[in-house]
């Protein structure tokens, strides 16, 4: 069993870096509206974290990814490169905030809309964050970290939706992806378990279609290839003692 275990005080490092990304996502969510482009909100969210925040948009080059924020519009899955794309009335959006602040990380995503969006759209993103919630409810000091996936997978099956299984979610600390990585679908290859000190996200991609993916032009943004709607929600979460803490949570997020 390798060390997954953070001390003291890195845990509080990366629960500032968490405030932090979660801050971000309640600031922008008043200027995601109609006739607006996925660069302006990237560069909203930019400004911010440097200017206000004083931390590092750790998107940013990350293996060369181009800006500081992921903004994934309609079927696109996630990874999605900001550009001169203008949204409009109907749209689903995940921004995906990626924090570093004093060398710790914080990585936290939830889905916006805009004007009137469809029942399927609506359901979609309440079951995605349904799974993302109902997987976190199961975690516990000594639990299986194979639940997660179970619990995320039995809930997106009774609504039909797929499961993007290519990405998942992972330890975090010092670097923005480590040990453990977490399946979001049944599984036994997490055999490891749930310690008291670990901290990683979890961050369900489900999709109304076949679950099969593509990647753009650009290179990185993913696409489901059936051009379906995907929706993703993410957040950080420390094991504690007794049960878990949402590192990540937001001002007005009700946690059900
Ligand atoms: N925030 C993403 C995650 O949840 C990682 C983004 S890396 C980027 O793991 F390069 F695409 F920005
Ligand atoms: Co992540
Ligand atoms: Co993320």
């Amino acid at each position: 069993m390798k060390n997954y275990i953070k001390k003291k005080i890195e845990i509080n490092k990366i629960k500032n870096a968490c405030n932090l990304a979660a801050k971000v996502l309640e600031m922008i969510e008043e200027h995601i509206i109609d006739g607006v482009t996925t660069n302006h909100i990237n560069n909203i969210c930019h400004k911010y974290i440097t200017n206000e925040l004083k931390a590092y948009p750790a998107s940013l080059n990350y293996n060369g990814f181009p800006k500081s924020v992921c903004i994934s519009v309609n079927e696109e899955v996630c990874h999605g490169i900001p550009n001169e794309k203008i949204l409009k009335n109907g749209d689903i959006i995940n921004i995906d905030v990626t924090i570093m602040k004093n060398g710790y990380y914080g990585d936290t995503s939830k889905m916006f809309t805009i004007g009137n969006i469809s029942n399927e759209a609506k359901n979609l993103i309440k079951i995605t964050q349904e799974c993302l919630y109902n997987a976190v409810k199961k975690i516990k000091h000594n639990e299986n970290l194979s639940i997660i996936g179970k619990t995320i997978e039995s809930h997106a099956e009774k609504y039909n939706y797929k499961i993007i299984k290519e990405y998942c979610g992972h330890g975090i600390g010092k670097n923005l992806h480590e040990d453990p990585y977490i399946l979001h679908y049944k599984n036994d290859k997490n055999k490891i378990k749930i310690y008291t000190g670990m901290i990683f996200t979890i961050e369900p991609i489900l999709t109304t279609g076949d679950g099969k993916t593509i990647l753009s032009k650009d290179g990185w943004t993913v696409l489901t290839q059936d051009k379906s709607l995907s929706a993703q929600w993410e957040h950080t979460i420390l094991v504690t003692e007794n049960s878990y803490e949402i590192l990540t949570l937001r001002k007005n997020e009700f946690f059900y």
